[in-house]
């Protein structure tokens, strides 16, 4: 049965970066709804300019247009085999939603919480740097660039994120704790969730990840 691969955590927690790591293993798309909507806010658009605006505040966009995006997204081709999840569901609607849509397309969810600690959470996300042009993640403590603050794949200068700021980082873990905790949760009570410990170095919590999906993929 294909895979829907559901990575939890907080912000900071490492999902961007084990997402795409695990689909380079496994060759499953990486579906990140924070890089759908930072997309969306480029455009100069009514849409485009709300997305931006609910971004740089760490609120969470609404679970109407998360729900236009990930029926859109997980219908395509290249999702029939299986997908990874890095940043939906975040609230309960929103998972009651990809549950009917693991049903309906006959797939099988695999949920796995990367936990780590609130201090830890805070000092990558203020240390993290992103190319603009292809998306990769840096650290400049523990995944720095070989360049100063240049992209080691296409040599563009990095960037922060817009919620990157202590303010936006605070309000993104309050968000956290109140919507998404609880889907987590959601699913503990229904025995679906696997737990890593992301505390570790990214090569451990890819190792621990693999380990979780290749027992479930054998069954
Ligand atoms: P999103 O882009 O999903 O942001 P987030 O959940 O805040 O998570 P991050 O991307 O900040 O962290 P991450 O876990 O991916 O960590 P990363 O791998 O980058 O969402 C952004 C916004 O979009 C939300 O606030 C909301 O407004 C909106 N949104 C998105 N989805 C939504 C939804 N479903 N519903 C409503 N609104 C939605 O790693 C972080 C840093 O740490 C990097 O620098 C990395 O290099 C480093 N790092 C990673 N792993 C390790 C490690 N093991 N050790 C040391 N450093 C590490
Ligand atoms: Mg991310």
């Amino acid at each position: 049965m294909a895979k829907v691969i559901v990575l939890m955590g907080a912000p900071g927690a490492g999902k961007g970066t084990q997402a795409q790591l695990i689909s380079r293993r496994f060759g499953w798309p990486q579906i990140s709804t924070g890089d759908i909507l930072r997309e969306m806010a480029e455009q100069d658009t009514p849409l485009g300019r709300h997305i931006k605006g609910v971004l740089a505040s760490g609120r969470l966009v609404s679970d109407e247009i998360l729900a236009d995006i990930i029926q859109e997204r997980t219908q395509r081709d290249d999702c029939r085999g299986g997908y990874i999840l890095d940043g939906f569901p975040r609230t309960i609607h929103q998972a009651e939603l990809l549950d009917r849509l693991v049903r309906e397309r006959g797939h099988e969810l695999v949920v796995i919480n990367i936990a780590v600690a609130r201090q830890a959470l805070v000092a990558r996300l203020a240390a993290r740097r992103i190319c603009p042009r292809c998306g990769a993640v840096y650290n400049m403590h523990s995944r720095p660039p070989r360049e100063d603050e240049l992209c080691d794949r296409c040599g563009t200068p990095l960037r922060r994120r817009a919620d990157d700021h202590p303010d936006a980082i605070q309000k993104r873990l309050e968000v956290y704790q109140k919507e998404t905790a609880p889907v987590i949760e959601y699913y503990r009570q229904q025995k679906k969730v696997a737990e890593i410990d992301g505390g570790r170095s990214m090569d451990e919590v890819f190792e621990d990840l693999v380990r979780v999906i290749e027992e479930k993929n054998g069954r």
